[in-house]
């Protein structure tokens, strides 16, 4: 019974998302979702045992209290949030990371994510191209490369991610890691101070599709929210006025951003192997979202 209300609750918050996102997006772009190759068939999820799962959140739920990460005060809190579906009964909240390569979907997910479970997200694009725009020391050291699509050094962002799961708000809540680890050295930064997650979500899309979904995003400044131009255009004219083009999304830059994804994924992966879930990523968003969801519940119920 448990898991037939968790499994309505999930299909019902999914299609309240994305009935608010069809107000933004004429019915005629919504279907044209349906354009991007699919292969329904083959969606999948794979490497995760639930039971196993199970035994490894507990022993990190032990890890986690001992280090003071998470009372049974914040379980209560959390478990008052509507926002929390799915973590009741924990005692942190839940540690998830997203991976796939550029334009696979992680960040229109992580809303999703963060909305259902109410984790902290964790871009690390937008944590450097936050500090690019502010001119910090960071951001200066990113900058050339980003610009040219390469991935930036490893101690540059290393230092940066694990501060930021050092605070208080991540230790309550959960974190939501997207875009990082990238490389075998931000995994083992991870692993080395005991940082582990609860469930590593692959998005898998092929590259042909990548493409065509680069160079077609645009996101809105004023509220972070990510279109597709020819998928998910707006339809205000204020806000297709405003909408902004990442200087990376070009197809001559997704082209060497695919290198550097490829040259590192397999070792990556390598790393969460036992709590990895992958996800037909070519899917349309809420078909990916549900197959997400049901996912992490799996792994946090
Ligand atoms: P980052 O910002 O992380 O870029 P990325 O990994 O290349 O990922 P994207 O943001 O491009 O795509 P996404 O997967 O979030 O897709 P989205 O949801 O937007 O990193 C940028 C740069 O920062 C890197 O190149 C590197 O230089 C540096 N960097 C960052 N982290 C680093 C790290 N750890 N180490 C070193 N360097 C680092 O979707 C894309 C488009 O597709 C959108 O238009 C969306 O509307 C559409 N779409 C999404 N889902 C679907 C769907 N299911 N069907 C159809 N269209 C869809």
């Amino acid at each position: 019974m448990k898991s037939i209300l968790s499994l309505a609750l999930l299909i019902s918050s999914a299609s309240a998302f994305f009935t608010q996102r069809s107000a933004v997006a004429p019915p005629s772009t919504q279907a044209s979702h349906g354009d991007v190759p699919r292969h329904r068939s083959s969606a999948s999820i794979v490497g995760l045992d639930a039971s196993k799962s199970k035994r490894k959140v507990a022993s990190r739920t032990r890890w986690s209290e001992a280090r003071g990460y998470g009372t049974t005060d914040d379980a209560t809190a959390l478990s008052e949030s509507a926002a929390t579906v799915g973590v009741v009964g924990r005692k942190s909240g839940p540690r998830l990371i997203i991976a796939g390569a550029p334009a696979s979907g992680k960040g229109t997910q992580c809303e999703l994510i963060r909305a259902r479970y109410g984790v902290v997200h964790l871009s690390t694009g937008d944590m450097l191209r936050a500090a690019v725009s502010a001119g910090t020391d960071v951001g200066r050291r990113a900058k050339d490369y980003m610009d040219s699509g390469r991935l930036v050094p490893d101690d540059v962002i290393i230092g940066i991610v694990k501060e930021r799961l050092d605070s208080p708000d991540c230790a309550e809540a959960g974190w939501l890691l997207d875009g990082f680890p990238r490389t075998l050295a931000q995994a083992e930064a991870l692993a080395e101070v005991g940082i582990s997650a609860d469930c590593f979500i692959f998005l898998n899309v092929p590259d042909e599709v990548l493409v065509e979904r680069v160079v077609g995003r645009r996101t809105d400044p004023v509220t972070g929210k990510i279109y597709h131009m020819t998928f998910s255009p707006p339809d205000d004219e204020e806000i297709l006025k405003r909408l902004e083009q990442r200087s990376d999304d070009t197809e001559e830059k997704v082209k060497v951003r695919l290198g550097q994804f490829h040259a590192n994924v397999e070792a990556v992966r390598g790393s969460y192997a036992d709590i990895a879930v992958e996800v037909d990523g070519t899917m349309r968003p809420e078909e990916v979202s549900t197959m997400i969801m049901k996912s992490i519940d799996a792994v946090l119920t």
